[in-house]
């Protein structure tokens, strides 16, 4: 049998790389999709440090926020590997501020980053998965999409708007081997959360019960449950891997 196709958006950072190498370790067709500007050079740099550590994992250029782009990025996939069985919705961005004074840019930014290309890669993956009876979408949503977080109001309505995504597609697709998850990461030491005030970054670290902060080896392997074949029955679920800092 030919090796199930999985793409995940933000795979060459911090969570997401993670997330390849594990579906990697699983004997998928991994692909790293990446935006980072158009910083070509950067992605070949990863794609050239996983060699070196044994990953073969091609990376594909696309802009998540713009329709064109994603299509163009999901064309050259089906067209070198084959329709993509295994979706995961991981690219993502923060542009924290209080809503008092948040701009214009800040919320549109995040809103389509963050929720719209859900949409958009989604919508691009799903007939083809349909059509082949089988297929894994998973949506890297946030404990701030579950809880709120003061600052976020932005983040935390593009990540709750991604289970609510989740839970209508879900239900379309059922019947035909398709499944749809979210999964709300916690506090993951990645370079994101070190964006965040090392002050308020201790007060959140002090919050979460386990005691530190997530790795993102901790998320990879609920994907890694999720995108296996035998998870068929769980779907239109949220699973939360936040170290017990929110319990609900
Ligand atoms: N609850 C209540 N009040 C708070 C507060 C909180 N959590 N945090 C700050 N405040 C108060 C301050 O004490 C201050 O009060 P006073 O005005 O009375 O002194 C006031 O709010 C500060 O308000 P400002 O609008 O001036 O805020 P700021 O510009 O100084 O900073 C912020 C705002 C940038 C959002 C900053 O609070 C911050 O970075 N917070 C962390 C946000 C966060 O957790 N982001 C997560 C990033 S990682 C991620 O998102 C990944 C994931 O999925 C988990």
């Amino acid at each position: 049998m030919t090796k199930r196709v999985a793409l995940v958006t933000g795979g060459t950072g911090g969570i997401g790389t993670s997330i390849c190498k594990q579906l990697a370790d699983d004997g998928y067709q991994v692909i790293a999709g990446y935006y980072s500007g158009g910083n070509h050079e950067k992605a070949q740099k990863w794609q050239e440090t996983m060699a070196a550590e044994g990953y073969d994992i091609p990376v594909a250029f696309g802009n998540i926020t713009e329709w064109e782009s994603c299509e163009s990025c999901i064309e050259g996939i089906r067209r070198d590997f084959g329709s993509i069985d295994i979706l995961v919705n991981n690219g993502g961005i923060t542009r924290d501020s209080t809503l008092r004074k948040m701009n214009k840019d800040q919320w549109v930014d995040v809103i389509n980053t963050d929720l719209t290309s859900v949409f958009y890669m989604t919508r691009m993956v799903v007939n083809d998965m349909l059509t082949k009876g089988f297929g894994r979408i998973i949506n890297i949503s946030s404990v701030n999409g579950e809880k709120g977080q003061f600052g976020q109001a932005n983040y935390s309505a593009a990540k709750a708007g991604m289970h609510g995504f989740t839970k209508a597609v879900a239900q379309e697709v059922a019947s035909k081997g398709v499944t749809v998850n979210t999964i709300s990461p916690g506090y993951i030491a990645t370079a994101m959360i070190m964006e965040v005030p090392e002050e308020i970054r201790d007060t959140i670290r002090k919050g979460i019960p386990v005691g530190r902060f997530g790795k993102p080896e901790d998320i990879a392997r609920v994907v890694s449950f999720l995108a296996h074949e035998d998870s068929s029955f769980i779907t239109g679920a949220n699973i939360s891997a936040n170290g017990g800092q929110h319990m609900h």
